[in-house]
């Protein structure tokens, strides 16, 4: 039997894609398993859903994280392997005009509950982390340790609009308040920025006059349930691989990016 591909899952809510990503496994649509499920919000049903198919699960408490530091930060301390300078050189999640304090406290607490994090998901043999609607970022000091081949990323997000437009926590409100003709959803590797990393997939649909912001949440999560799990299959099928594209611009310039090659099966 092929060895099947094995995924952690960290969600903030709902949980469809995760029930999307389960149904899939269950229905052997893709070679994967679900080993885990993970929170930041100890109120997310997709943790209910997991525990129907007795997948485990665990809670980091982000908002209680940052609150107990915010009143008495030295009651829990950044981990001792943290380095706030390495950290702050290698993010790009905060643009130079970003209040500094505010990028320094964003570091700290987010490597301390990112520490967490990957305490609880020590004890687990995964191969692919899926954000399935998990609504943190990521600092450096998370993404450097569960990344460890810079040729295969291991962290995935599904992100509600067309990157690069509309990043952010709003991708379909964006997208509609904008008066765009067409949305889409969009998996992506996860790097240091807001949803910037090599695309994998994306899926448009047509946005109408009638339309809502509803109605086309409705429709592209739709898309998502579909989009998401071939991605996975392209994962565990190792059809992914991340390349250095260097193309010439106007007057002597260049432009780099990490982009995405499908490889062919087989
Ligand atoms: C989905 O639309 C997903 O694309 C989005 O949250 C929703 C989660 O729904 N993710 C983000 O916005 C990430 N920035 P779900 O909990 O029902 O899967």
């Amino acid at each position: 039997m092929k060895k099947k591909l094995n995924v952690g899952a960290l969600i903030s809510g709902g949980g469809t894609n995760l029930q999307a990503i389960i149904d899939a496994c269950r229905r052997g649509k893709i070679d994967a398993k679900i080993v885990f499920v993970g929170s930041d919000n100890p109120d997310a049903y997709g943790i209910q859903r997991a525990g129907k198919y007795h997948i485990p699960t665990f809670i980091v408490d982000y908002r209680s994280i940052i609150r107990q530091v915010k009143e008495n930060p030295s009651a829990l301390p950044p981990p001792d392997d943290f380095d706030l300078q390495t950290q702050l050189q290698k993010q790009t999640l905060f643009g130079s005009d970003t209040d500094p304090q505010r990028v320094r406290d964003f570091m700290i607490t987010r490597a301390i509950a990112e520490a967490r994090l990957l305490e609880e998901m020590k004890p687990y043999k995964f191969d692919l982390l899926v954000l399935a609607g998990f609504m943190r970022n990521f600092s450096p000091y998370f993404i450097d340790k569960v990344n460890t081949n810079p040729e295969l990323p291991r962290i995935m997000n599904i992100h509600p609009a067309l990157l690069p437009s509309f990043p952010g926590v709003d991708g379909y409100g964006d997208t509609f308040r904008y008066g765009c003709k067409v949305g889409g959803c969009t998996v992506h590797f996860v790097d240091y920025g807001e949803d910037s990393g090599p695309i994998i997939g994306q899926r448009a649909f047509k946005i109408f006059p009638h339309d809502t912001i509803e109605s086309i949440k409705e429709r592209g999560l739709k898309l998502e349930w579909e989009l998401y799990p071939e991605c996975i299959q392209l994962y565990a099928e190792g059809r992914l691989k991340v390349v250095r594209k260097t193309y010439q611009m106007r007057a002597g310039k260049t432009w780099t990016r990490a982009v995405v090659e499908i490889l062919p099966p087989g």
